[in-house]
């Protein structure tokens, strides 16, 4: 993707990290829209990983099988049709981005994503998907996937706040959400995701932390938007430069 909008004089990076539900999506595509820059989600390279071992009927805590389907399966991601959209996402040719959100995958993804040797194979290809400038979201951004990031947010959200946006988002895409189940899913998440080993979800040393409990989209945004402005020097709309 180009960065059409914006007069680029060195590539940026914007990490973008924290648990489930705190609204790391919705930043990360607001932001990618804005600063003309293209988005990448790597939690859904893991959750096409899983789906692809649940299709398999492979059990997502054996590292070894989920480690060879990890070097096997091909995961594409594409551009979002609309700037600012859902980025698509192919898993050996086939579009899975509605399915790769559904409770099933919710449920097994953070098994999958805390095997080192799958951790490994998905940051290398993470690094090479984010040449360029680029606002990349998941959970080790900032700590591993791109220490360098010019600019790092650990986005939170209080657990009653993530739990509702889940369930917002499971409705929205045609399921009928259970909110004790989804309560049980993001605890066990949250506790799967930074107790792992191998790169826990943790802010970096670096990074700017935000909590958007009762903060609309906007106004996170907003605050984003702000700190980019100060660190990098980007500003945003049609007319949208890059200093020097
Ligand atoms: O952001 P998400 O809910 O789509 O992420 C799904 C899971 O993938 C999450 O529970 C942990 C894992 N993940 C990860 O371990 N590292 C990343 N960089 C992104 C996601």
């Amino acid at each position: 993707m180009s960065n059409t909008g914006c007069r680029k004089r060195r590539d940026v990076r914007i990490a973008i990290d924290g648990p489930a539900g705190a609204g790391k999506s919705t930043l990360a595509r607001r932001l990618a829209r804005e600063l003309g820059i293209k988005y990448i989600d790597t939690g859904a390279m893991y959750r096409a990983l899983t789906l692809k071992a649940l299709q398999e009927g492979i059990d997502p805590s054996n590292e070894d099988m989920v480690a060879a389907l990890a070097e096997t399966v091909s995961i594409d991601l594409k551009r979002p049709l609309e700037d600012g959209g859902e980025q698509l996402v192919f898993l050996d040719g086939t579009d899975v981005t509605s399915l790769i959100r559904s409770p099933a995958v919710n449920r097994n993804v953070s098994l999958v994503a805390m095997h080192p040797r799958v951790r490994e194979a998905m940051v290398e290809a993470q690094r090479r998907l984010a040449s360029g400038s680029v606002v990349m979201e998941g959970r080790d951004i900032g700590t591993k996937v791109l220490p360098e990031a010019e600019v790092k947010i650990f986005l939170t959200a209080d657990f009653a706040e993530r739990v509702r946006r889940r369930c917002r988002e499971l409705a929205s895409r045609g399921y009928v959400p259970d909110v004790h189940e989804v309560e049980a899913e993001v605890a066990m998440r949250d506790r799967i995701d930074s107790e792992r080993e191998t790169d826990p979800l943790r802010p970096a040393e670096d990074s700017f932390l935000l909590d958007s409990s009762g903060m609309t989209a906007d106004e996170v945004a907003g605050a984003v938007l702000g700190l980019c402005e100060e660190r990098i020097g980007c500003s945003t709309g049609s007319s949208a430069r890059w200093r020097a």
